[in-house]
């Protein structure tokens, strides 16, 4: 137990409060470890803003959710009437609605900058590998949100949009139709479904959510913040107080910046609410103001912006895409057993593996294999920290066309979400397809390329120029 303290008797009501609060429960203690004596480097800038948007919308997600519940009916028969009721007739329930919709798609907005800003200066790697994983497990579980969610207002773009992804699931070998069936309660997308997306968006989800944030924040702050060089500041302490000598307190300092990223954030965010809260069909679809229909299937089926990049190449693995992917493991086997350096077993298990591999891709359907590629290119990710075989962390100090690299991966994720957006097309299908082999091969190939160039020495100190 920790050490009783006493407030002297003519200190002021509020610090005897603190005192007696302190010896129940460690308040003070908390805050100095992670604000006001957590150190973070002084040359973060604004790609920094958005772990703490990511919070900010968090919580604004959840506050409006609660109100939403206290109107909304998960019924299959009044879910679409309670939605329009709190648009219409409960006050200010267009303004808490709008608030929720625009700010699912602004979660995603902000989770894609914060992740390209890890990419970028190598956040992932040593000793941060931790706060990745949690930071993907995040991403997983805010797809699922988002998924489960857009199922509630039960328009027609809700129940067809929640029809196909479930459908997915049937393509699995073996056990694909028990496990549709068992996502979806019945035969049908159906009330049953309703209800159990309810649950999931409303309860089980945000738990297991807000519980990873915790560890992602608890687990960042264990191992200290990275920054824009991609300098270890802990390596350099002051002799005497053994803080770093490129860190500043995260309070004030680092609350006063990111209070300049929220006010730039609420700008952008009200402007949308106000003033284009559908955003030209983008955040609200405009056939989901169409009640749910089963007999009456929309002519094009697409989901929302921040699944596009991944359903694209969804619909990329067509039947000959599955033949070129066979092309690329042959391609692989051979290039390993000619010009790798595996010894006898490793050869013959490499052998193996590459014609297992294409005998299962031709085994089962293009449809399967197209789940595969879309859940293997989130669950790729969790393996960046050991993919990125560089020898230094941030793209600052890595060779120019490393910088190209990365900013083709960006213009490739905006192309297949664009498409992904879009009916099907001929050329539509082959830019997607030349997109997911970049996307993988980004990943796949990164322990090769990501070692190569003239990479620009580290300096021992970050750089800073005071404003
Ligand atoms: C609800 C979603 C999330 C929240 C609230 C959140 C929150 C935060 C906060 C507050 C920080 C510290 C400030 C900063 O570095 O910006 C941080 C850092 C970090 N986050 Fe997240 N995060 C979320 C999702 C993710 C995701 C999806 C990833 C990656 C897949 C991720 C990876 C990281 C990494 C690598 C760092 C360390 C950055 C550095 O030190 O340079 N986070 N996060």
């Amino acid at each position: 137990m920790a050490e009783y303290k006493e407030a002297p008797a003519d200190a002021p009501m509020a610090l005897k409060l603190m005192t007696w609060v302190d010896n129940r429960f460690p308040a003070t203690k908390l805050f100095k470890e992670h604000m006001s004596e957590y150190y973070a480097p002084k040359n973060f800038n604004w790609l920094y803003f958005f772990g703490s948007l990511a919070m900010l919308v968090l919580v604004i997600q959840i506050v409006t959710g609660i109100f939403l519940v206290m109107h909304y009916k998960p019924d299959a028969n009044l879910a679409f009437a309670s939605v329009e009721y709190i648009m219409r007739d409960v006050p200010w329930g267009w303004l808490v609605r709008y608030m929720h919709s625009t700010g699912a798609s602004a979660f995603f907005i902000v989770v894609y900058l914060h992740m390209f800003r890890g990419m970028l200066y190598g956040s992932y790697r040593k000793p941060r590998e931790l706060v990745w994983i949690f930071g993907c497990a995040i991403f997983l579980c805010l797809m699922g949100e988002a998924f489960f969610g857009y199922l509630l207002p039960w328009g027609q773009m809700s129940y067809w949009g929640a029809q196909v992804i479930v459908n997915l699931f049937a393509a699995v070998p073996f056990i694909g139709p028990d496990l549709a069936l068992l996502i979806r309660g019945d035969y049908v997308v159906s009330d049953a479904t309703l209800n159990r997306f309810f649950s999931f968006h409303v309860i089980a989800i945000p738990f297991v959510l807000v519980g990873l944030v915790a560890a992602h924040i608890i687990a960042l702050h264990e191992v200290g913040s990275n920054n824009p060089d991609g300098v270890e500041i802990k390596a350099k302490k002051d002799a005497k107080t053994g803080i770093p000598l490129d860190g500043i307190p995260f309070h004030p300092y680092y609350t006063v910046h990111d209070i300049m990223g929220v006010v730039g954030f609420l700008i952008i965010f009200s402007a949308i609410i106000f003033f284009a809260p559908e955003m030209g069909g983008y955040f609200l679809e405009y056939n989901n103001f169409i009640p749910a229909d089963s007999l009456k299937t929309p002519a094009h089926i697409a989901p929302v912006w921040y699944f596009t990049p991944y359903y694209s190449m969804l619909r990329a693995t067509t039947d000959p895409m599955v033949n070129v992917f066979v092309g690329i493991v042959a391609l692989g086997a051979v290039a390993g057993l000619l010009f790798g350096r595996l010894k006898g077993a490793a050869k013959v298990g490499l052998l193996i593996g590459a014609l297992v591999t294409i005998a299962l891709l031709k085994t089962f359907d293009a449809k399967f294999w197209g789940v595969v590629v879309m859940g293997g290119a989130v669950v790729i990710m969790f393996f960046l920290p050991w993919l990125d075989h560089s020898p230094v962390k941030s793209i600052r100090y890595r060779p120019t066309w490393h910088k190209f690299i990365y900013a083709i991966f960006a213009v490739v994720m905006v192309i297949l979400g664009y498409l992904g957006i879009q009916p099907p097309s001929e050329a539509g299908t082959l830019i997607a397809q030349t997109g997911t082999v970049f996307y993988f091969g980004f990943f796949v190939l990164m322990p090769w390329w990501s070692r190569i160039g003239e990479f620009k020495p580290v300096p021992d100190r970050v750089t800073f120029a005071p404003h």
